[in-house]
């Protein structure tokens, strides 16, 4: 696990989305898995920039998502779709036919999860999967639990997660209570992984997802055994790791 320290969030920004350029501009065609949150926002905002300057060419890049609320539409505001629609896929030239993600208005859940793992597998995998890092130690929606889910899976979000994301909705009622998920081992077989994490609030969990004991009480912490991680963070986000 490698960790690159950024002296804020717009460094931190700067640095991850060199990390996905250089993804995009040494495989054209690659598979690249994309994240939700605020902590990302000035990642895509960078990219648009230098995509803007003629410097990125998505139209042959394919996106799977890691994650949809479940019984939100994309028109939406605040479905993932809207979310990546708004801050990347409607700025750059990706062919919308290949950004994926899980259906949250398919109600049968054992179907949207089974159709998803077959849109990652006919895909062939993710060559960059870029995270982000919940206050739990979530990654997508994989909450803290007994065991890391495999594959998708629909998820009961805890209320830290329902308490977090409630920033972002007309009232706590508003949030939905359920998720699907990339599950854990999809997660892991990507090739390549970027985590981005940013300020004091995440101090905490930064050191115990990345140096503390590997369980699925904290499921970033499986990242330890991946092979090719990075994780970008801001010195708040380091201030608890020597
Ligand atoms: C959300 C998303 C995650 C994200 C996390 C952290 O619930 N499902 O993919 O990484 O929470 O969000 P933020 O970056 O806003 O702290």
């Amino acid at each position: 696990m490698r960790i690159v320290r950024a002296k804020d969030y717009n460094d931190m920004s700067r640095k991850a989305a060199n990390i996905l350029s250089a993804q995009v501009i040494m495989k054209p065609n690659c598979v690249l898995g994309l994240a939700t949150g605020s902590t990302p926002i000035g990642t895509y905002a960078q990219l648009v920039e230098w995509y803007n300057k003629g410097d990125l060419d998505f139209s042959n890049v394919t996106t799977v998502n890691l994650d949809e609320y479940k019984g939100l539409n994309r028109e939406n505001d605040q479905s993932y779709y809207y979310f990546m629609n708004e801050h990347l896929f409607s700025k750059v030239n990706v062919n919308h036919e290949r950004t994926f993600l899980p259906d949250g208005t398919e109600k049968d859940s054992e179907k949207a999860c089974a159709d998803y793992n077959q849109i990652i597998e006919d895909v062939g995998g993710v060559d960059l999967q870029l995270l982000g890092l919940g206050h739990n130690g979530h990654i997508g929606f994989n909450e803290p639990g007994d065991v890391f889910k495999a594959k998708t899976h629909c998820v009961d979000l805890t209320e830290t997660t329902i308490k977090a994301n409630q920033r972002f909705f007309a009232s706590i009622d508003d949030v939905p209570r359920q998720a699907y998920t990339m599950g854990i081992q999809t997660i892991m077989q990507a090739r390549k992984i970027l985590v981005v994490v940013s300020g004091e609030d995440k101090a905490g969990i930064v050191k115990e997802a990345f140096f503390g004991p590997i369980t699925p009480k904290v499921q970033a912490s499986v990242l330890q055994l991946h092979p090719d991680v990075t994780v970008v963070a801001d010195e708040a986000a380091l201030s608890l790791v020597k």
